[in-house]
């Protein structure tokens, strides 16, 4: 249950195998000095990461999986909730023993928290030499050397057009066969109670020439499946290219690579990108539309610029063009300021009526500066909180269940990812709405995409048996 709470994602990863925490893998060293990075939080966390190992490996650095080992130690940090935060100050406590018995170990804090806090982080975490916010990246050896000479270092400096379309990123505890692709930053929209749009800056789209350069150099080094992520992908604009229109070009890359993104806001979504997605095959049928609550007083504090009919007529357009297999999953928080009992039944209403594959759920937590810290009380108690949330979570669960069921007996295309954590018997892929499936290893391998027969299900996974 920790997980749907703890969990903070753009779009359900591999349900199977996710780490909140995924490290670099070893790389030879040959003299060099080695960094060992930890990433927090969601997709693009992730995929930052992969930018600074990038950077630091052109200064020189390589990589290891092991902090023992390091003799620099990024945290790319989370600040969605409190509890984000949190994860990462315990972690620092860890680290704290690390660095008394070795001293010339430096300690960068990375991403949303270290943007959010700046020089504070510094006052409060003895430990901690350097600061970088999501847009400093560049500058990170720069901050190295800085505390290298024994000076703290800090850049956290937000830009308008930074998006490090020419970095090359360095695909981290990467399974070979599915990689992330940011095709945008930042955020525009003021959603009272996130914090995004001040620890990431404003939204700007990154040149679609390099985006599919990219996915056709992942095809190349034998990738099938890429994810691309922003905070509002369909607010992406260059020039006059559109979200669908993107969506469509990195599609045209190959036939055999699978193409997924996130994450969705209904204020934006296109039936363009609908029908985009119905024209190719290989563009999943699945969608993360977040809807953070189904009542639309609620909505409205919440800034979120749709109301409740809006959300569920998007629900009807994505199942009138892409039918009812569509995968749809979402994202829902309880005891936002001021919620009342029914409008909290307004949001398991509406979870009933969308009928969503899966979903990700979150007690309201206030941040400092949001406008919803400014303006509204967090006035409803932790406890009632919670337990709307569980509320939310058990319905969500029948539901999820209730979904997977339906595919029983079902033929269905899954591209395999890799061995299941469970057993190493078994592999597990996912489907094309993004379900994780499980099956008997065979000889099959990752990469393959397989037709498979649905025989049983959890609410988190199906059991299938391999046609071919
Ligand atoms: N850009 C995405 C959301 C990114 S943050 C969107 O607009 O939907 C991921 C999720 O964290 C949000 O969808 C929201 O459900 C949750 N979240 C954000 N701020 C929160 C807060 N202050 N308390 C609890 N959950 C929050
Ligand atoms: Fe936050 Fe709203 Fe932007 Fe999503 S769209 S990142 S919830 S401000
Ligand atoms: Fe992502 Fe957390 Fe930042 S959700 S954008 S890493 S605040």
């Amino acid at each position: 249950m920790e997980r749907f709470t703890e969990l903070t994602i753009l779009q359900p990863a591999d349900k199977e195998g996710i780490d909140e925490l995924r490290t670099l893998s070893d790389e030879p060293v040959e003299g060099k000095k080695r960094l060992y990075i930890e990433s927090y939080g969601c997709q693009m966390n992730f995929s930052d990461s992969e930018i600074v190992a990038a950077v630091m490996r052109n200064a020189g650095f390589a990589t290891t999986s092991t902090a023992e080992d390091a003799d620099v130690i990024f945290l790319n940090t989370c600040a969605i909730r409190d509890n984000a935060e949190q994860k990462v100050r315990n972690r620092l406590v860890h680290l704290n023993a690390l660095k008394k018995r070795k001293p010339e170990l430096i300690v960068g804090m990375l991403g949303c928290m270290a943007e959010r806090l700046k020089t504070k982080l510094l006052e409060e975490e003895q430990i901690v030499d350097i600061v970088a916010g999501p847009d400093a990246y560049r500058d990170i050896p720069k901050l190295v050397e800085e505390a290298e000479s024994g000076q703290k270092a800090v850049n956290v400096f937000l830009s308008r057009e930074e998006t490090y379309a020419d970095i090359t990123p360095i695909r981290l505890n990467s399974n070979g066969i599915t990689a992330f692709i940011s095709i945008m930053r930042g955020c525009d929209n003021m959603c009272s109670f996130c914090v995004v749009p001040f620890t990431r800056g404003r939204e700007r789209s990154r040149d679609p020439h390099s985006i599919v350069r990219e996915a056709q150099q992942l095809v190349a080094d034998g990738y099938r499946e890429v994810t691309l992520l922003g905070q509002n992908v369909d607010s992406y604009k260059w020039e006059t290219v559109h979200f669908a229109d993107l969506l469509e070009r990195v599609a045209q890359v190959s036939p055999d690579l699978r193409v997924r993104f996130s994450t969705s806001h209904p204020k934006d979504i296109t039936d363009d990108v609908l029908h985009t997605m119905a024209k190719y095959d290989n563009i999943c049928n699945y969608i993360h539309l977040p809807a953070q609550s189904g009542n639309s007083r609620v909505l409205k504090l919440m800034n979120r610029t749709y109301d409740r009919e809006w959300y569920l007529g998007k629900i009807d357009r994505i199942r009138a063009i892409l039918g009812n297999n569509c995968g749809i999953s979402h994202d829902m928080i309880s005891g936002f300021c001021s919620e009342t009992e029914e409008e909290h039944q307004d949001s398991l209403s509406l979870i009933e009526y969308a009928r969503f594959d899966y979903g990700y759920m979150f007690a309201y937590s206030e941040r400092p500066g949001t406008l919803a810290a400014k303006k509204y009380p967090d006035d409803i108690p932790e406890a009632v909180k919670k337990r709307r949330l569980s509320e939310i979570i058990a319905l969500q669960q029948r539901i999820s269940l209730e979904r997977n069921q339906r595919h029983i007996g079902q033929v269905q295309h899954v591209l395999v990812e890799g061995t299941s954590k469970r057993s190493d018997e078994e592999l597990f892929g996912r489907n094309d709405q993004n379900k994780v499936v499980i099956f008997p290893r065979g000889n099959h391998q990752k990469g393959n995409y397989l037709n498979v027969l649905v025989t049983e299900c959890s609410s988190a996974t199906l059991k299938v048996v391999v046609i071919n």
